[in-house]
């Protein structure tokens, strides 16, 4: 289980990767409460309760996300799903941004470091995600982190109260992401 002792911040070009803290819970109702940014995520609007609950389970030992902060400046932009799944050696990727910090780049650099960690550190054997088929900024960047769609779920997901939604599932092994780590470093991409 990642703890946030067991978590030392990353960072990336334009992003600071560290556990969440209690005091994060406002910002994250802020977003949380945003119907753009919780369309298509199952458990919907965090009410400010239910921010605070969510800020105060992953801060601590039983943590399933990470904040996502702006390196220059600090600011919380949004938070990572990061956390073991069912299988051994397997942990699932999210990604939840808020509205002004969307279409940046921002989701993706932020998962290529925590698959760097997923794959180089923990030594998983495998990553996965899940989406639905509309929430397409999602999928693209499953898509540009070199993840493999590997199944389309029919009406899988239950939305009170009579709905279904279907579900996209992508995965991603050790050995593809250490062969195209190995080709991105024999033939860089062309500036
Ligand atoms: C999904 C999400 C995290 C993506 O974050 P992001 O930082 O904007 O993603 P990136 O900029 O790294 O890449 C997104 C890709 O999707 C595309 N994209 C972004 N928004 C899009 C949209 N509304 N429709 C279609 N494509 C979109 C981008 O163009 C980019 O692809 P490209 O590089 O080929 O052009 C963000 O949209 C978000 O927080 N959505 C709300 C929460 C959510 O649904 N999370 C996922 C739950 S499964």
């Amino acid at each position: 289980m990642l703890a946030p002792v067991s978590f030392s911040p990353r960072t990336t070009s334009r992003l600071r990767l560290r556990s969440i803290i209690a005091d994060d819970w406002p910002v994250i109702h802020r977003y949380m409460s945003d119907p753009s940014v919780t369309a298509w995520l199952p458990h919907g609007l965090l009410d400010a309760a239910s921010a605070r609950a969510f800020a105060e389970k992953n801060a601590g030992r039983h943590a399933e996300a990470l904040a996502v902060t702006l390196a220059a400046s600090g600011e919380l932009a949004g938070h990572m799903i990061f956390h073991p799944w069912v299988v051994t050696r397997t942990w699932e990727i999210g990604w939840v941004l808020g509205a002004q910090h969307q279409r940046q780049g921002y989701a993706t650099e932020a998962a290529r470091s925590l698959l760097a960690y997923a794959f180089e550190t923990l030594g998983c054997h495998r990553v996965i995600a899940t989406c639905q088929p509309e929430n397409v900024a999602s999928w693209r960047v499953m898509e540009k982190l070199g993840m493999r769609r590997e199944g389309h779920f029919r009406a899988c997901i239950h939305r009170p109260p009579d709905g279904w939604w279907d579900e996209y599932f992508y995965a991603l092994l050790a050995e593809e992401y250490f062969v195209a780590k190995r080709l991105a470093s024999t033939f860089p991409p062309k500036s």
